[in-house]
């Protein structure tokens, strides 16, 4: 069985992280998501969440391609995780190219292309801005 796994915060679920799960699960048979704590988000990356760590592990969970969710706490867990879990293939999007190659000496390292023209942080900012108007996915915010 080839084990995945891949991190990241999945505020306010979209289709960019959709994609990314369903392509990283493609990649294997088992894909493991390390999901960023409130705290962790807050403490290392500066990142507030909007939906808290309870809730954005059961959206993860219920999702067909995802098969375990465990916490992500620090920057360095990944090789204990990569051990411990016996992963493969480590798959993040592109706009971490080249930032975890590191991990090369455990498995192998996967870099996917972002979904264009969404993130959480444009949903944070269209929203605060223009609440009442639908997020296009044509807009520069
Ligand atoms: N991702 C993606 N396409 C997007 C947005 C995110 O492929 N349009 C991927 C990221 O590359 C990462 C994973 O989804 O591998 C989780 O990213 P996360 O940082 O939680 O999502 P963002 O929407 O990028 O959040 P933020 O704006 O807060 O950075």
């Amino acid at each position: 069985m080839k084990i995945v796994i891949t991190y990241g915060t999945f505020d306010l679920f979209h289709v960019g992280h959709l994609n990314i799960l369903k392509r990283a699960k493609a990649l294997g048979d088992y894909l493991i998501v390390g999901l960023s704590t409130d705290e962790f988000n807050r403490d290392a990356k500066s990142k507030y969440t909007v939906i808290s760590y309870e809730d954005r592990k059961e959206i993860l969970e219920s999702l067909k391609f995802v098969d375990l969710v465990i916490p992500e706490e620090n920057w360095e867990q990944k090789v204990k995780d990569i051990q411990e879990y016996k992963v493969d293939t480590f798959v993040m999007g592109h706009d971490w190219d080249g930032k975890f190659d590191e991990l090369k000496e455990y498995c192998e390292v996967v870099y996917l292309p972002r979904t264009e023209a969404i993130s959480s942080s444009d949903l944070k900012k269209h929203i605060a801005s223009t609440p009442h108007k639908r997020f296009e996915r044509t807009e520069t915010v």
